[in-house]
């Protein structure tokens, strides 16, 4: 299980931070800086799990907590993915993360935001198609919705 982790960790890196580097105007790492670009990986687009797997893990976890590989490079720490039905009073905050995910993060409008905006993003992969962009957050969030912590 570790080893077979192990080999799609670094290319999925690679990967990561080179999206987080087109992406983010601001809040460029060294690190990141010497970085190779690479297109971004194409995914099923009716698989969160797998979606959750490619563009998320590297930072937010493969369990979601917000620990993944690319973790300490970042200046904020990914969100904790799994709390935030609880952060919430129990529900999960279903416009909150589409909007996340198709719009950009709240410290983005501060200009600090490490997230990639994922909406160009999946919007490159689906030639412009508004309504595949849909299916692609709301499968990933309905793989996040089923990591929640009672
Ligand atoms: C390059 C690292 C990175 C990747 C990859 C990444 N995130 Fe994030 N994400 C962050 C960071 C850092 C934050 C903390 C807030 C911020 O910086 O905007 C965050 C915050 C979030 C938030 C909470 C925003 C809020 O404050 O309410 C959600 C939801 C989220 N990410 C979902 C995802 C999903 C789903 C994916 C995969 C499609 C993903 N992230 C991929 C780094 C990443």
């Amino acid at each position: 299980m570790i080893r077979k982790y192990r080999a799609f960790i670094l290319p999925v890196l690679t990967a990561v931070l080179c999206l987080a580097l087109t992406v983010i105007v601001t809040g460029i790492n060294a690190e990141a800086q010497n970085v190779k670009r690479v297109p971004v990986k194409p995914t099923a687009k009716d698989s969160g799990a797998e979606m959750y797997k490619v563009y998320c893990a590297t930072c937010h976890g493969m369990d979601g907590k917000g620990n993944g590989p690319a973790a300490a490079a970042m200046k904020t720490p990914p969100t904790d993915l799994t709390v935030l039905s609880r952060n919430h009073g129990g529900k999960f905050p279903e416009l909150k993360f589409q909007n996340v995910l198709k719009v950009s993060s709240p410290l983005a409008a501060h200009g600090s935001s490490e997230m990639p905006m994922w909406g160009p993003i999946f919007r490159s992969l689906e030639s412009g198609s508004e309504g595949y962009v849909q299916m692609r957050i709301y499968n990933l969030m309905k793989h996040v919705e089923g990591m929640q912590v009672k």
